[in-house]
């Protein structure tokens, strides 16, 4: 298929208000115009020319997608936009698509039958088209008697009766190449913008005795474009729902679908569940029979099968074995690897450690810069003081041990496989395997203190 696309991404994006060029806001997780580069790719579209302007050389850096890039320094409209791109393509025959970085919606499908229906055509375009309750600021399609597009009156030079028409075009479209570069020069700025219009295209080819087509979609939610924050978020949710949809056919229960986020490169195994308003983002694989409960979020993360992220925690940069508890309440900052089994209870915070198989940590704990051996216990309350100001250290607990609540361990320290801490103890100097160490003042009971202190009267 000698087909390649033309992506729109210079505009300033005003109405968003943002330091960030528009088409780097976030949808679903990655910035809007890989949505775009995505359904072009998907559509079989191999080489893409993205023309981009303002804040350019934040979207090169952002999007690191094979895609080429023409600068459009001037924004003067989107016929010109066009012609900013030539140059960068080699071959003038086959097709032509032109889309918008603003337009994440779009369908990869539909984006193929367009090019399906201008490839099987004598047309010299073809372009997508639906009807809008209300089309403000939309171009209107001007159908002629025989039914076919005639022109498109952009809604700055419409008369009244044709603000009438809800046909709009959607800026999507699909040309063969060599009538597109034949007439682009003939796109003039004679009209109330002063701008190169691509629209005007329409009426240039019917003059010059070409038909245009026009393909219409039902579903008109498909073409939603970006202007401001609050389509942003519409788009967001209209995303994250299809996200939620494909998931749940594919075998994951969602609880509250609606309340739950999950980023659209997020994969989900079978038969796990997801509870309300958890948020699974970023880079992201569960696998099967998973738990991920209620208000949780899970970023950029491994999870294998059979993992209970309970409700209230947080799961970030960390791989987690099979069969493994973590939370309610658990924070696994990042840099962590929990092996088979594993648990880690409420307001137990990790990073950067790795917990060996069947290891429990189950209340209070702050674990840093640990290698903790399988079936170690974790008492409640221990502390690893892995930084003394300067420089972080590390902690290493052999396999089988056990260490007492509200235990300190004073890294770098080491605390041997099989021993015991007594609870309470400061750690500063390395446990032999099997041993018990103590490190803490001795108890002193003193008899009848209390009665004595009572009797003194004072
Ligand atoms: C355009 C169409 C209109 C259609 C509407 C659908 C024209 C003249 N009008 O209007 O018929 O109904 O889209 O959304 O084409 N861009 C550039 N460089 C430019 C100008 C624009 O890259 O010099 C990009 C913008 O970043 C944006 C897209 O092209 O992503 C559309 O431009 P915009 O100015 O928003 O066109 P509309 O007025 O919406
Ligand atoms: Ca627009």
């Amino acid at each position: 298929m000698n087909v390649v696309a033309i992506i729109l991404a210079a505009g300033k994006g005003t109405r968003m208000k943002s330091r960030l060029p528009k088409v780097l806001h976030g949808i679903c997780g990655i910035p809007m115009l890989e949505h775009v580069i995505g359904a072009a790719v998907g559509a079989g579209i191999s080489r893409n020319i993205v023309v981009i302007g303002h804040g350019s050389d934040m979207v090169r850096e952002s999007v690191k997608l094979d895609v080429d890039w023409v600068e459009q320094t001037e924004q003067l409209g989107t016929g010109h936009a066009v012609m900013s791109a030539r140059p960068a393509l080699g071959a003038r025959n086959g097709s032509v698509v032109v889309l918008y970085g603003d337009g994440p919606l779009l369908r990869e499908e539909t984006l193929r039958s367009l090019v399906n229906r201008q490839v099987d055509s004598n047309a010299a375009a073809t372009l997508i088209t639906t009807k809008l309750d209300d089309p403000a600021g939309y171009g209107r399609v001007i159908t002629g008697e025989d039914g076919n597009i005639e022109a498109i009156v952009e809604q700055k030079a419409a008369t009244p009766e044709q603000l009438r028409i809800r046909e709009i075009n959607s800026g999507i479209y699909c040309f063969r190449a060599e009538l597109l570069w034949k007439h682009l020069d003939e796109i003039t700025t004679d009209n109330p913008a002063g701008e190169y219009y691509l629209t005007d295209l329409v009426e240039i080819f019917r003059k010059a005795g070409y038909g245009v087509q026009t393909m219409a979609v039902e579903d008109s939610s498909e073409l939603l474009g970006i202007n401001s924050r609050v389509e942003l978020a519409e788009v967001d949710r209209i995303f994250r729902e299809r996200k939620a949809h494909e998931l749940m056919l594919a075998g994951v229960t969602i609880e509250k679908p609606e309340s739950v986020s999950v980023d659209v490169g997020v994969k989900v195994g079978r038969d796990t569940i997801i509870g309300p308003f958890a948020r699974i983002l970023g880079d992201t694989a569960i696998g099967e029979d998973c738990y991920v409960g209620a208000h949780s979020v899970v970023r950029d993360s491994t999870l294998a099968d059979g993992v209970q992220v309970n409700e209230y925690s947080i799961v970030n940069d960390s791989v987690i074995e099979a069969g493994c508890a973590i939370g309610p309440y658990a924070r696994l900052r990042f840099g962590n690897h929990v092996e088979t089994g594993a648990a880690v209870g409420n307001f137990v915070e990790l990073k950067n450690t790795r917990l060996g198989t069947g290891a429990k940590a189950l209340h209070l704990a702050y674990l840093g810069d640990s290698l903790i051996g399988p079936g170690v216990n974790i008492g409640a309350g221990t502390i690893t003081c892995n930084y003394d100001g300067v420089k972080k250290h590390q902690t290493r607990i052999g396999a089988g041990a056990f260490v007492g609540s509200n235990s300190t361990l004073v890294a770098p320290v080491e605390v041997g496989e099989n021993s015991y801490i007594a609870a309470g103890s400061v750690i500063t100097k390395a446990v032999p395997a099997d041993a018990l160490g103590i490190g803490r003042g001795r108890q002193v009971n003193k008899e009848a203190w209390a009665s004595e202190r009572r009797n003194k009267g004072s």
